[in-house]
């Protein structure tokens, strides 16, 4: 049934795929972010990691062995080493299915590329080519292994494709999530106008108030703390932030978000989420 429920500040709540249409494609690949393209996403949620060669690449776990036919820490392996695993075969149409779901995406061995490891570099470039505006949401993962190594080579990227420095955060096509306050600090160091987002599992109690870290423009809450605690959305507007809600896949999760007028809602399942809203 589809909810064409309306934003109370009239501003339209912005869908993000979540490591792709993940729900329906393996995570982090360039299968699962061609679909949320498809599927009409206005942006792109990505974990990225550094490897043991200096490339950042899209991959959530500190380890490769839940999402590829390999095994070992991506921090670790080279690329050439990461580029030779199948990060598609782990989701089978049956996996997708025992969930209650019906499989929206079919693995075609042919289309090698669709299910390699995904670079960031390779990720803008989709973005780049994209046809329309796609925003991207990049996590740094991990970044204090790497003592501001991730942070800087992830500018540098953005540099080559004109995204680091944005007339200002509102023009913004890029921003940078994490939940370390350093890593989003080395970012607004090197970058002012890049919005970044700090993400929470949690409140802490120095922020309470509905403060977030110096210079934080959006806060990242989990589904968790806005439905136990939905007052802090009014808070963190109040002190002049947006809101990034994430992993929001349930239709009453959904409707929450927008009824609380939340800015973006960071999904795995961008095409339902957009069916809901009647987009
Ligand atoms: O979008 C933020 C969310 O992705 C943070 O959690 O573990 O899925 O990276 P995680
Ligand atoms: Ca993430």
């Amino acid at each position: 049934m589809t909810h064409a429920r309306r934003h109370p500040a009239f501003r339209p709540v912005q869908i993000v795929a979540h490591r792709g249409a993940s729900e329906d494609a393996p995570e982090h690949t360039l299968a699962a972010y061609r679909k949320a393209i498809e599927d009409g996403a206005d942006a792109l949620e990505c974990d990225v990691r550094l490897t043991a060669d200096g490339h950042l690449v899209c991959v959530h776990d500190r380890r490769v062995n839940r999402t590829s036919n390999g095994r070992g820490a991506v921090s670790a392996l080279e690329l050439a080493d990461l580029a030779a695993l199948d990060f598609g075969s782990w989701k089978t149409r049956e996996s997708v299915r025992a969930r209650g779901e019906e499989p929206d995406w079919e693995h075609r061995p042919e289309d090698r590329e669709a299910t390699s490891v995904l670079t960031l570099e390779r990720l803008l470039e989709l973005v780049a080519d994209a046809g329309r505006r796609v925003e991207l949401a990049i996590e740094t993962k991990h970044p204090t292994r790497w003592a501001g190594q991730v942070e800087e080579r992830l500018l540098m990227l953005l540099k080559r494709f004109g995204l680091d420095a944005p007339p200002s955060p509102e023009e913004s096509q890029v921003r940078v999530m994490s939940f370390s306050a350093r890593s989003l600090h080395r970012v607004r160091a090197a970058s002012p106008t890049l919005p970044t987002v700090y993400l929470m599992q949690f409140v802490s109690p120095r922020l309470r108030d509905g403060r977030l870290p110096a210079g934080v423009r959006v806060a990242g809450p989990s589904i968790r703390i806005v439905r136990n605690q939905p007052a802090y959305v009014e808070r963190w507007k109040a002190a002049g932030h947006r809101v990034h809600v994430w992993t929001v896949n349930e239709p009453e999760d959904v409707d929450l978000c927008v009824d609380l007028g939340v800015d973006a809602i960071i999904t795995n399942r961008p095409r339902a989420v957009l069916r809901r809203l009647g987009r």
